[in-house]
């Protein structure tokens, strides 16, 4: 008798995952919260490993081959992201911690500094809290008014009702993709079509759908992006914020201190050169390292798990070289 030695997809994928590997009530663990937070493949868990046992050393600093190696991996790792969605360059990945940071940076960095009353952001009743909150705050401080798209009857992104609310006053549309409550996915390419119409910034986010399709930044042709590394395989506290380039480039420094820093002055009337910090002369940076900007690099190791994460999401959910 012949006997078909091929392992299951379900056999190969739960062979990489440790924690699969224990039992719950006497069973193998069954796990199907991935939504909420994924399982981390040893791919991940060594690349963790390897940071700590090889090259432990902060990144942009330390000029001694640790800190040389460790700067390489964690740019190498922003070309990776950036080929993963097909971002223009590597320039437009900013790290965050986590898909809300990324939302509001671009909430508190752009929305404070370009919206003013009367303005309107639309977003819709499927979001996240953390893509609705933010805009209440922008919109109290700011006079803006935010306006929700309502469901269909099919429980879907409302487009007719959208096409109807969107208007010149329309400044910034911010919208998910898939929506893991509904299961819908969103028409993003129509509905930022239909925003371009209007001059209106849009925000796309990516939380559900990133660690399951794949995405085209150019092809979609959103202004900003946000995901987040513990829903697709990697660990907490590793977020991508996605920007074109001339968008980000009109952000002023977010978090200001520390990395954006090249010299700092007691007295703000001697060379007052950056306007949201007067004291402060900024980086005198190189055109790649414009990100640095609008980053710090506190999620520090957990970047330089992106390249596991991604070869083995490529391999073994979308079946991708
Ligand atoms: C659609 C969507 N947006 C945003 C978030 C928040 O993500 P994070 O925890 O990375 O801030 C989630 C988390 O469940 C989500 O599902």
């Amino acid at each position: 008798m012949i006997v078909n030695q091929e392992k299951t997809l379900a056999e190969k994928v739960r062979a990489d995952f440790p924690i699969l590997q224990r039992k719950v009530n006497g069973k193998p663990l069954v796990y199907f919260d991935n939504a909420e937070s994924s399982h981390k493949p040893s791919v991940v868990l060594n690349a963790l490993r390897d940071y700590y046992e090889q090259y432990n050393s902060n990144v942009h600093q330390s000029t001694h081959v640790l800190g040389k190696e460790a700067t390489e991996a964690y740019e190498a790792a922003r070309e990776k992201l950036a080929k993963f969605i097909n971002a223009a360059s590597p320039q437009e990945i900013i790290y965050t911690r986590n898909a809300t940071e990324g939302i509001n940076l671009v909430a508190y960095d752009w929305g404070i500094n370009n919206l003013t009353t009367g303005d309107e952001i639309i977003i819709s009743v499927m979001e996240h809290h953390s893509n609705i909150v933010p805009w209440q705050v922008v919109a109290q401080k700011t006079g803006a008014v935010l306006k929700f798209v309502e469901l269909n009857e099919n429980e879907e992104f409302n487009l007719e009702q959208f096409k109807t609310l969107i208007s010149d006053r329309t400044k910034l549309v911010s919208i998910l993709h898939l929506s893991s409550t509904l299961g819908c996915i969103n028409p993003v390419e129509e509905i930022i079509a239909i925003a371009r119409q209007k001059g209106s910034k849009v925000l796309i986010d990516t939380c559900q759908s990133l660690p399951h399709m794949p995405i085209d930044v150019q092809k979609m042709d959103c202004d900003w992006l946000v995901g987040s590394g513990y829903k697709m395989c990697g660990p907490t506290g590793i977020g991508l914020l996605y920007g074109k380039l001339e968008l980000l480039r009109s952000m002023p420094p977010f978090l200001t201190g520390g990395d954006m820093v090249a010299e700092v002055f007691r007295d703000r009337r001697r060379r007052a050169l950056c306007a949201i910090a007067p004291h402060t002369r900024i980086c005198p940076i190189s055109l790649k390292q414009e990100h640095r900007q609008l980053e710090m690099p506190s999620p520090l190791v957990q970047p330089l798990t992106t390249s596991a994460k991604l070869a083995w999401i490529k391999s073994m959910l979308m079946k991708q070289n």
